[in-house]
């Protein structure tokens, strides 16, 4: 939108009238950890078979120990992102064709396409009015006695009911993988995300709080899981003997190995997570304090007990208690300046690969596995959100003083008390 159209919309200069910076997620010491890298000549220090190397070089050890430290965890296994960390989960846990997994419809795409490698049917489960985190008890109403696996997303950096979930999987016999990408320093009642569920992934691509360019890690407090997703990881075919005389279902491995100059500039920025991360809890902490209190607009709450890491900053429109479209104050909002979007990604089951069916290869494989389709599917809570509700802001990509969070509560607010203007426009078409 130009700034003369900007001026249309309520009338005078928009509130923020230049673009916020950039956040600098990188510095000296990530710089210097890049440059002893490159200085020693290892790269890498993986090698593809048994032997000292098969766990990678020493940054890449070094960087697992310190995440394992850090969450409290057994064992952590590094990957090249968060997708390589949801693959080989799907692969470690035994996934086999035909198998279903539950998964929420509102996520990034590669929480539900990674069971499909293995053969797995996705299986939506609707998510929480409160959190948009999957519903325990929708979950529920989905298992089978085809069910391997629950796939959860702290999405936005909220923790789903992790204690709840991991019961049922428990009660069910099947697997509670956490996708933990947006929220790595969120908790529930006291743990850590990522460590509730038998496996969790944590992405390090460079949206997100903490990272590495690309990068994940997994972790487990299970010894074989562990075992596995390293066999996953680094072409485990030629590593069976790893597992004792155990199964070696999926173990046909990959190279989703991370690199030395990537773990040692992910050991820098978990050294300084707190702050990373704190720094956008505090930005959306302002934001939420400076809008309460609005007819029709409901900023973010946090669950009680829960840690909540602000990858997203999820308001909830009300259209009928706000008197205007949500797409009408999102133009005037834009118009003063403030950086947001609509929605957030159209709920999953709406892709080509789940309408049309067809996956991978000429048969449309796994689909021709399973009797499920994929066009009545109800999600009602996330089909509104999406529709209707949602307006996101990204704390984790500005660098924002008090000053601008104040200026971006004033811009709300100017467009909330200019309501019957826009809709007055809009009826008179100027
Ligand atoms: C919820 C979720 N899962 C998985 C991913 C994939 O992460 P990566 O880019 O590290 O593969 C993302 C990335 O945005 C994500 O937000």
């Amino acid at each position: 939108m130009s700034g003369s159209e900007r001026l249309a919309l309520l009338g005078g200069s928009p509130v923020i009238n230049a673009p916020f910076a950039d956040y600098k997620s990188m510095g000296e010491a990530e710089e210097a950890a890049v440059k002893r890298v490159v200085q020693s000549g290892c790269l890498s220090g993986f090698f593809g078979s048994p032997g000292p190397e098969f766990g990678g070089g020493p940054e890449v050890q070094a960087f697992e120990r310190e995440w394992s430290e850090r969450f409290g965890i057994k064992h952590t296994v590094s990957v090249n992102s968060a997708t390589s960390g949801l693959y080989a989960a799907c692969g470690a846990i035994g996934l086999s064709p035909g198998d279903e997994v539950i998964v929420p419809p509102w996520t990034m795409s590669a929480t539900v396409a990674a069971p499909i490698f293995y053969g797995g049917i996705p299986v939506f489960a609707d998510i929480e009015d409160e959190t948009f985190c999957i519903d325990p008890g929708q979950v529920e109403k989905q298992v089978t006695d085809k069910t391997k696996a629950i796939i959860c997303v702290n999405l936005f950096g909220h923790p789903a009911k992790l204690h709840e979930l991991r019961a049922l999987a428990d009660r069910h016999g099947i697997y509670l993988i956490e996708d933990n990408a947006q929220s790595p320093l969120g908790s529930e009642d006291g743990k850590p995300t990522g460590t509730i569920g038998h496996i969790g992934i944590y992405s390090l691509n460079f949206h997100k709080h903490i990272h590495t360019g690309e990068g994940g890690m997994c972790v487990t407090d299970n010894d074989d899981l562990a075992t596995r997703l390293k066999l996953i990881r680094n072409h485990g075919e030629n590593c069976t003997d790893m597992l004792d005389g155990g199964p070696i279902t999926n173990m046909v491995g990959m190279n989703l190995r991370m690199t030395e100059m990537s773990a040692s500039v992910g050991r820098v920025q978990l050294s300084n997570a707190d702050a990373h991360v704190e720094a956008r809890e505090r930005i959306a902490q302002r934001l939420t304090d400076g809008l309460q209190g609005l007819d029709g607009l409901s900023p973010p709450v946090t669950r009680d007990g829960c840690r909540h890491n602000f990858y997203v900053w999820m308001m909830k429109v009300d259209e009928a208690a706000l008197g205007v479209s949500r797409a009408l104050f999102s133009d005037a909002l834009a118009a003063e300046g403030f950086p947001h979007a609509t929605g957030y990604v159209a709920p999953l089951y709406r892709l080509p690969l789940f309408q049309k069916r067809i996956a991978i290869g000429r048969d449309a494989w796994p689909f021709t596995l399973t009797e499920r389709t994929y066009d009545d599917i109800a999600c009602p809570v996330t089909e509104d959100m999406h529709e209707n509700r949602a307006l996101l802001f990204e704390p984790c990509a500005y660098d924002l003083s008090d000053e601008d969070i104040d200026r971006m509560i004033k811009a709300v607010k100017k467009v909330h008390a200019g309501r019957d203007q826009l809709n007055a426009r809009k009826s008179t078409g100027t």
